[in-house]
Parts: C-alpha cells; structure tokens; sequence
C-alpha cells in the first residue's frame, strides 16, 4: 500500500514551492523507503524551482538528506530497515564504462529508484537529483543509500548527500589539493566553505576565500580560510596573485556557476595550475576565452559532479573526521527549519547570511 505523506514541491517555473501530500509507494525490488529526518537547502534545488536544471515539472525537491532505512524491496542486502543513513545521487552501477575502467565516480548510468512517487491524483513526480528529501518519506534506489555511525547528527551529517561533498570533493578529489598548495574559492556559500574546509584539512597553506558578501568571507576564517577577498571591491583576479608571490593559486574552484567568476578562476591559476567548476550554471550561459591563453597556461579546465565522490567511500571518512572534531560539519547548519519553511529558505539564501538552512523532520 503506497503512503501519504508530505512533501515539498515546484509545480511550475519560478512559481512558490508547495506543502502538499503526496504518495510513496512499497519498495520494490533495488528499492528502499527512507524515513527522513533532516535535509538541508541547496542552492540546486532553487535552480530545479526556476527551471534551470529541466523542464519536468513537478519536482519533489531536497537531496541531502539524512535518515533511517524504514523498509527495503526483494533482492537488497546493503541496507536493512533501521540502518542510519545518507542519501546519494550516485548510486554507482559497476557495469558502463566508467565503472569498468575503475572510474566508478564518473559513473554514467547511476541508479535511482524505478517507480515513481506521485501526486494524489497520480501525476508523477521527478525527485531533484533522484532524491525528493523534502518529504517525510521518500523512495530511493538502495544504493542511494549509504550506511553511517547512528549516532552522528542527521541535520550536519545530511549535508554530506550533496553540498558539503560537493565542495569537499571538488577541493581534495578533482583539484587534487595538497599539503603545501594554494587554492582559491570563489563563492563561499555552502560549496565553497566546504572545498576550503576540505584544502584546510588536507594541509594546503595558503587558502583564499573570494565573495561578495563579508559575511561569508568572516565565516570562510573559520573553515580555514588564510586569506579573504571581496570582489565587489577588490579585483580579485590581482589579488590572488598578489597573495600568491605574483603567480596565482595551484587550484582554483569556482562555486558559482557565472561566467564572469569563471573567467576570475580561469586568470587567477598558476601555470599549469587547475580550474574546477563545481558551480553549476544554467543552459543559457556562456564564457569566451582566447585560445591562446587556454593553450599557453597549460595545466587543466576541469567541472567536478558531485566533488567526483564515491557515497561508499566518502561519507564514512568524512562522518568519522566530523566525529573526531576535525572537520567541523555543525558549522554549515545555520538554521534549523520546519518543512513549510523552505520557499522562506529560498530568500535567505538570497539574502546571503547562511550556509544552510536544514529542514528537520
Ligand atoms: N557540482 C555539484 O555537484 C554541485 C553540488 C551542489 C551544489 N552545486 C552548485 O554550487 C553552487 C553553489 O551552491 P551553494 O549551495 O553553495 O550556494 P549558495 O547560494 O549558498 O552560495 C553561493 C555563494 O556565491 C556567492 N556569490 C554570488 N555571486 C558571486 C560573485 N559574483 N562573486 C563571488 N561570489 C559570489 C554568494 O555570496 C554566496 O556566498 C550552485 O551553483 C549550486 O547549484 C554544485
Ligand atoms: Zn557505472
Ligand atoms: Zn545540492
């Protein structure tokens, strides 16, 4: 028998998300039915709203999400109901191409689950990122979820699914930072506080922190940020230079998603230095480099999907340091919030004076 539960959802381009019931069917068979507890706003979920990712209206929004495993479908052995877990949006499939080359978190056929949740009048629902967490139940592919230690916080350790990863990863995992490197990260919200936390914790020496929002700059300190920036005033480009003997940094991640910030990372790297996009922009636009001097600089252009993380992998390693005091996860949850409260979310994200905001079920 399916479910009714609430759940959030964008109806329509741009319009006001919307509390509304919706149906969880039984687990079938690769399936699970999760009980979420915390899921924190993500700055993808308002581009699902605005129409920006595409156009299958409706979304059930929210994707990283803590909870326990309430009930699982014929043939799953890696979660059992009652496990604590994170959701993933790269339930890997062990049998493309990436997978066989050993890639597994480039993997190009991830899975999620295959019945669909629904409205009560049966339209179908699309889960953001094969997710819909901001649900007080939601049905997911069992390899979307990954077990952790129970006793961990589910509103910090939740961010894990997605943002904090996504940073973390872009950092340590495609930009390859290490002990002794520089790196800059432009646009400190979530993603980019966690891509400095991610360089501080791997050893990188010289971390600089570029927003346009003071706010975000005093808290990018506290993630480890050595240098700030504010580039509503400050040429930034000159200014990572400046800091970096005149060369520009060994990495440099862009957690926008605009091009002029992505034209600010692709001139503030070293020679041979590394450009990570993990902002995402929407369809419509577009950067012009000279060839030259994409050529000439050498080193790599690089997008991150998800920090290249592998859930089975990662988000043990990062539980386990947020548990050891060293990786201050508690630090992203700015406000805890009510599942009616995410429209209102939404502006304060644009409002800028948050890292996250978590729904809490
Ligand atoms: N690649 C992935 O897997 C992945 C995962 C999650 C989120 N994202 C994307 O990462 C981006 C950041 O997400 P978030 O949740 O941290 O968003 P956010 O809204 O919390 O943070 C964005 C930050 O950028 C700053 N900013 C805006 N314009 C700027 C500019 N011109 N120069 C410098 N800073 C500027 C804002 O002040 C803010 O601090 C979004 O595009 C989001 O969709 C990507
Ligand atoms: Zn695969
Ligand atoms: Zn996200």
């Amino acid at each position: 028998m399916p479910q009714t539960v609430q759940g959030v959802i964008a109806r329509a381009k741009g319009a006001p998300v919307e509390l509304v019931d919706i149906l969880v069917p039984d687990p079938g068979p690769g399936e699970a039915v999760v009980k979420v507890e915390a899921c924190g706003v993500c700055h993808t979920d308002l581009h699902y709203r605005e129409g920006g990712i595409n156009e299958e209206f409706p979304f059930l929004l929210g994707h990283e999400a803590a909870g326990t495993v309430e009930a699982v479908g014929e043939g799953v052995t890696e979660v059992a109901p009652g496990d604590f877990v994170i959701l993933n949006w790269r339930a890997v499939c062990g049998q493309c191409r990436a997978c066989l080359k050993g890639k597994p978190w480039y993997c190009f056929s991830t899975h999620n689950a295959t019945q669909r949740m629904t409205l009560s009048d049966g339209t179908e629902l699309s889960p953001a990122l094969g997710i819909g967490a901001f649900a007080e139940k939601t049905l997911v592919a069992a390899g979307q979820c990954t077990k952790v230690d129970a006793d961990a916080e589910a509103a910090a350790v939740g961010l894990l699914g997605c943002g904090v990863m996504a940073g973390f990863g872009a950092a340590v995992n495609t930009g390859g930072v290490q002990r002794g490197d520089s790196i800059a990260v432009i646009g400190c919200g979530g993603v980019g506080s966690a891509a400095i936390a991610g360089a501080h914790t791997v050893g990188a020496t010289t971390i600089i922190a570029v927003d346009v929002d003071d706010r975000k700059l005093e808290r990018a300190k506290r993630f480890g940020a050595t240098h700030t920036v504010n580039s509503k005033d400050t040429d930034p480009v000159a200014a990572i230079r400046e800091l970096t003997g005149g060369h520009g940094a060994d990495v440099v991640v862009e957690a926008v998603g605009r091009p002029e910030t992505y034209e600010q990372a692709f001139y503030a790297r070293d020679l041979a230095g590394t450009v990570v996009l993990v902002g995402v922009p929407t369809p419509d636009l577009q950067v012009t480099l000279p060839l030259i001097e994409i050529f000439g600089r050498g080193g790599s252009l690089k997008s991150s999907w998800y920090g290249d993380c592998l859930p089975s992998r990662d988000f043990p390693m990062l539980v386990d340091l947020y548990r050891q005091g060293r990786f201050d996860l508690d630090a992203f949850v700015t406000e805890k919030i009510g599942i009616g409260d995410v429209e209102a979310a939404f502006e304060t994200m644009r409002g800028g004076d948050v890292l996250r905001s978590v729904v809490v079920l």
